[in-house]
């Protein structure tokens, strides 16, 4: 009966809209359509990649590009047959080096890269063009693409992959947090899942950071020393990724090694560094900011010079055992290794541009300011006995020899005088 029904029931229920329902109904819809096309700006161009790969003469470029330069041939320095080697982010400034010195040496070289726009892609495209020259071809496209991943995987039996792509920056974070998620945490476990389904299983060596030391006090940084107090995100998915290495170890039998970069720089850099936008600032006569720590403490880095770093890469890469799993199940245990690649002496900032002033022939008008925080630490500096003994690691430029080579490189390149480029 209509008396039994609550009114409010009724309110509900009824099936012709009020006037009220219709209104928030149009909020509620233009809601989501304002959300759907103002979603915050995404640095990683994932879109702009998509579907930029694919057919047959991309598989035929993809073989050749892999294929060592002489199959079954010994190379007598490492008593084994060259390699097939996948490099992530290899229109990266490492990624760029070690892909060539790989293919320099015979080995077989695919390179993966997304082109994203964290800073200039021109750059990138410029050392793909260089590495183009030089036999390696760089697809386009993203690693969390597992697509992607498997089918180059499909067309190559990798022996090794390099993995060096990511998010890197610490400052950056602040602004794009979901850009880390997505390349160090997501595109790690990307690589990781397309390596433990591949038969055979590939070797990894991927690139930590030493911002793992995060806050530690305790100097020189040693492998063994805690690592849980990251001091920027960049840092914290650094560390989550050496944990979920530590998982894929442990489960699937890939063999996995870590490398704990020391702030590494040398020529086809990365312009969001200091050393790089110092010179470029120092050359236009703008001022630059010097940080110090808290109670004037001078901000200092290992600085590490790239033929060294990835001198340290290729050594990692021949001194991995193979991955014991198969058909995505591990077979026995597998090497698990975690190396600092560092310089073992720390240099003030304000000496790195007393070096740049001289080469530049330009005085810097600096500024020195507190330390903000926003995840830069004051001083990293390594212990590399670790690498020293068992990659025979032995960093052998200095930085002003490394500066000194940085700058030729730079007033070449950006004075347009690119028929001179070199590596
Ligand atoms: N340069 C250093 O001082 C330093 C120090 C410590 C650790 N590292 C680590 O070394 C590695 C190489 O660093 P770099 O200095 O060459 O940086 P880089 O930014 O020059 O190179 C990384 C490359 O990866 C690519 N990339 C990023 N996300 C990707 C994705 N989702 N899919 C495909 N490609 C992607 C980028 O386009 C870039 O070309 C990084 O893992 C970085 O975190 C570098």
């Amino acid at each position: 009966m209509a008396g039994d029904r609550s009114p409010f029931v009724h309110r509900r229920w009824s099936c012709f809209p009020t006037p009220r329902l219709i209104f928030w109904t149009s909020i509620f819809a233009a809601l989501i359509l304002f959300l759907f096309f103002h979603s915050p700006p995404d640095l990683s161009d994932r879109r702009a990649v998509a579907a930029k790969w694919g057919g047959h003469s991309w598989e035929r470029r993809v073989l050749v590009s892999a294929r060592p330069r002489s199959h079954g041939e010994v190379d007598a320095s490492r008593g084994r047959g060259h390699l097939s080697v996948l490099v992530t982010g290899a229109a990266g400034f490492v990624g760029s080096h070690v892909a060539l010195a790989l293919k320099r040496r015979g080995d077989g070289v695919v390179g993966i890269d997304n082109f994203n726009s964290y800073y200039d892609p021109s750059l990138k495209r410029s050392r793909r063009m260089l590495l183009d020259r030089a036999g390696v071809f760089v697809v386009e496209g993203d690693i969390n693409d597992a697509t992607l991943l498997n089918k180059l995987f499909d067309i190559v039996a990798f022996t090794h992959v390099m993995h060096l792509a990511a998010q890197a920056g610490v400052r950056y974070a602040m602004r794009n947090p979901g850009s880390y998620v997505h390349s160090n945490i997501a595109g790690l476990v990307s690589v990781f899942e397309a390596c433990k389904a591949a038969n055979p299983q590939p070797a990894i060596v991927w690139a930590s950071s030493s911002s793992v030391y995060g806050l530690n006090s305790k100097i020189p940084f040693a492998e063994k020393d805690q690592t849980d107090k990251p001091a920027s995100l960049y840092a914290a998915t650094k560390k989550a990724g050496e944990g979920i290495a530590h998982t894929y170890n442990h489960i699937y039998g890939l063999s996995i090694t870590g490398l704990r970069f020391f702030t590494v720089y040398g020529p086809w850099g990365r312009p969001d560094m200091a050393y790089f936008f110092f010179t470029k600032d120092i050359l236009k006569g703008k001022p630059i900011s010097i940080f110090e720590g808290p109670n004037q403490q001078s901000v200092a880095r290992d600085f590490t010079y790239i033929d060294d770093i990835v001198k340290g890469c290729v050594a990692s890469i021949d001194t991995a055992q193979r991955s014991t799993g198969s058909g995505g199940k591990k077979q026995g245990a597998a090497q698990l290794r975690v190396y600092n690649l560092g310089n073992t002496s720390p240099v003030p900032v304000s000496k790195l541009v007393s070096i740049l002033e001289k080469l530049l022939k330009t005085k810097a008008k600096k500024r020195v300011l507190q330390m903000p925080r926003n995840g830069d630490v004051v001083y990293t500096h390594a212990n590399i006995s670790r690498a020293s003994k068992e990659l025979h690691y032995k960093p052998t430029t200095d930085l002003q020899a490394g500066l000194k080579k940085f700058v030729r490189w730079y007033l070449d390149y950006y004075s347009g005088n690119r028929k001179r480029l070199y590596w």
